[in-house]
């Protein structure tokens, strides 16, 4: 098993090779690819330090090279580079996209997201591996391994919904930034971030999607143990967007001043959708206990039931027995 895995990655390795490649040394690459990245505003340092790619608009371009370097059409199909026709012979996964290869903790790559240049809605924006022995994506975050150094120093993970998010925000400075990259967020990627930090900062996109996703993810990340922020951006922006919009140091003076707790973040949404209504009201008040109920610190949970409790205009001993009874239920 492990050699099987450890073919994957050398096929996955060539393939980034091969996708760089085309994307700097061909001229379809650099008409197409490097000159899409360019509007993006990403700089050729960003690109290489990211290995980012470009696939050929044919059929058989990768698949073809690789057979004949090689590599073996078992791990070509495992890896989801190359898919079987009926008649045994492969073709490409990957044709006439921008590439984001994806690291494992330790730089090797694990899996691959192809973003298309079209804007035909028919077709899927981003197409990404399949699962695979050496990639699940339920315990991978795109852009962890040149995170990870920034995340410990500065103890503190930006989390971001995209890869182009995490590009954007890296070259912008922001080095400690990683992507869930379209699942939501899994207990595996929170302990991840764990081992670097117990601090992670939400930036996802500033639609409504995105701000559910955000809530979803809440519960589970205080029960990790971990201390959340988040920070919203105008309608419409997600932080690539934005940055490109403000540039780099209007981003960091945004983040800096409008980063809330999200707790009391998720208390003040609640409430205010709740309006009048006495029982909706009700129901907010046992969603936020169920939350401050999951944090493990009860010396960090008692200073949430006060600043909830004067949010929610309730009795702090009412919030800290409805507290002490979930507690309860849960030991
Ligand atoms: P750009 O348009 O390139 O800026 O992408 P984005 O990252 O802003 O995309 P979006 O906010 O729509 O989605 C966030 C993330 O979800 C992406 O980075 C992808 O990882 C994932 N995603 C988006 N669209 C698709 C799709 O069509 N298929 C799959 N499998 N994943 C997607
Ligand atoms: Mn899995
Ligand atoms: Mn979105
Ligand atoms: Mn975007
Ligand atoms: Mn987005």
């Amino acid at each position: 098993a492990e050699n099987r895995r450890e073919s994957l990655m050398i096929v996955s390795g060539f393939a980034a090779k091969f996708f760089h490649e085309s994307l700097l040394e061909t001229d379809e690459g650099r008409n197409i690819g490097l000159s899409y990245f360019k509007e993006r505003g990403f700089t050729t340092e960003i690109i290489n330090k990211f290995e980012l790619g470009y696939s050929p608009d044919q059929w058989e371009a990768f698949s073809s090279q690789a057979v004949k370097e090689g590599y073996q059409p078992e791990f070509l199909i495992e890896s989801g580079l190359s898919v079987k026709r009926e008649n045994g012979s492969l073709y490409d996964r990957y044709r006439g996209r921008v590439i984001f290869p994806i690291h494992s903790f330790t730089g090797r790559v694990i899996a691959f997201g192809g973003r298309t240049l079209k804007t035909d809605k028919n077709v899927p924006k981003y197409v990404n591996s399949p699962e695979s022995e050496i990639y699940h994506k339920s315990n991978v975050l795109y852009g962890l391994y040149h995170a990870k150094k920034s995340i410990r120093e500065e103890d503190n993970c930006y989390l971001v919904e995209g890869y182009a998010d995490v590009i954007s925000v890296h070259q912008a400075g922001i080095e400690n930034v990683v992507a869930s990259s379209g699942t939501s967020l899994t207990v595996e990627q929170i302990r991840l971030i764990s081992r670097l930090t117990k601090n992670i900062t939400i930036l996802y996109d500033g639609d409504a999607a995105g701000i559910k996703a955000s809530l979803r993810g809440l519960d589970m990340i205080l029960e990790e143990g971990l201390n959340v922020k988040v920070v919203l951006f105008p309608d419409g922006h997600d932080p690539d967007s934005y940055v490109r919009l403000v540039g780099t140091s209007a981003f960091k003076k945004h983040i800096e001043e409008s980063k809330k707790d999200f707790i009391l973040y998720k208390t003040n949404l609640l409430l205010k959708e709740a309006g009048n209504d006495p029982i909706r009201k009700a129901e907010v008040i046992r969603d936020i206990v169920e939350s401050i109920a999951k944090i493990p610190d009860s010396i960090k949970a008692s200073v949430f039931v006060k600043e909830c409790s004067h949010i929610l205009q309730i009795d702090e001993r009412a919030l800290l027995s409805e507290l002490n009874k979930m507690r309860q239920a849960k030991a």
